[in-house]
């Protein structure tokens, strides 16, 4: 990991750990320890119904297009749905989805969302070439995953998307259970300046030195965790 990353994610990992009331980042104002009310559940629940086309019921997808959003934390989501809205996470089908829609709309979606079980629908993830895995992929996504790269100085996703994938408090997103497509797409768009909503650049300084088979790898790996 080079230096300046280190002291990043040591700053961001304080940030994390640091005393009760610290906020997280300038975009959501939301503290890090947040948890959304059953108000603002059951609002975003009816809500959602104008999701569900699209990520499924619960937000688990069924169509490798369209992320699982069950599951993933609330501060990450409620910032996604701002940076669709805002412009900083570009995207021509989500910007309009919540163009219309309220910050407290948002949060309540947000809400509604985080507190889905994680549970990708049977068969939406399956690939025949995948689960046969001839080109030992599962193996190379594990070490990525747990080790990073030497090579090209890429850290170890562990260290922010934490153990077994599951995510962690504020902006770090669980990854295990989701398509590979999904995110073998996010890592590209993250390499190539499509997706720039990363705070302090950390996602682009991991995805820039990673060749399309790590890539591959690292999102099949993620794919086959639970
Ligand atoms: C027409 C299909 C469609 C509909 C309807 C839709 N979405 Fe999406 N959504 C997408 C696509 C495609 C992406 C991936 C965007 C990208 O490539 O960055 C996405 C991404 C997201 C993400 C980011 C997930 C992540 O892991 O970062 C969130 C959150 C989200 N949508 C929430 C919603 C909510 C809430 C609604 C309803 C108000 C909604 N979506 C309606 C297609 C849709
Ligand atoms: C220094 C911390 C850090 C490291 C190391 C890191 N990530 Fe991330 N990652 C993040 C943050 C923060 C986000 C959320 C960015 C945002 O706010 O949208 C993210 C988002 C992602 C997303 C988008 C998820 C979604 O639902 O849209 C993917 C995919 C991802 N990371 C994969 C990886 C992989 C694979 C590795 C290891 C090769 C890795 N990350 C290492 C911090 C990190």
């Amino acid at each position: 990991m080079n230096r300046w990353l280190c002291c990043l994610l040591g700053g961001v990992l304080l940030g994390l750990t640091g005393g009760a009331g610290a906020e997280s980042s300038a975009v959501t104002g939301l503290k890090w320890d947040s948890k959304p009310t059953s108000a603002q559940i059951a609002a975003g629940k009816a809500l959602s119904m104008s999701c569900a086309g699209c990520h499924g019921a619960a937000g688990n997808s069924v169509s490798a297009d369209f992320p699982n959003l069950g599951g993933l934390n609330y501060i990450y989501l409620y910032k996604q749905l701002l940076d669709f809205k805002h412009g900083a996470r570009k995207s021509p089908i989500m910007a309009p989805m919540v163009l219309a829609l309220s910050d407290q709309n948002l949060r309540d979606l947000a809400a509604y969302y985080s507190e889905q079980k994680y549970s990708p629908a049977a068969g939406a993830n399956e690939d025949d070439a995948e689960r046969q895995d001839k080109a030992g992929l599962l193996k190379l996504g594990k070490r990525i995953y747990e080790q990073g790269l030497t090579a090209g100085g890429v850290t170890a996703c562990i260290r922010c998307h934490g153990a077994g994938a599951a995510g962690r408090v504020g902006h770090f997103p669980r990854l295990a259970g989701q398509h590979a497509k999904y995110l073998a797409a996010q890592i590209k768009a993250f390499k190539a300046g499509g997706r720039g909503n990363d705070a302090g650049k950390m996602m682009e300084h991991v995805a820039l030195p990673m060749s399309e088979r790590d890539i591959q790898a690292v999102a099949f790996y993620l794919q086959s965790l639970r």
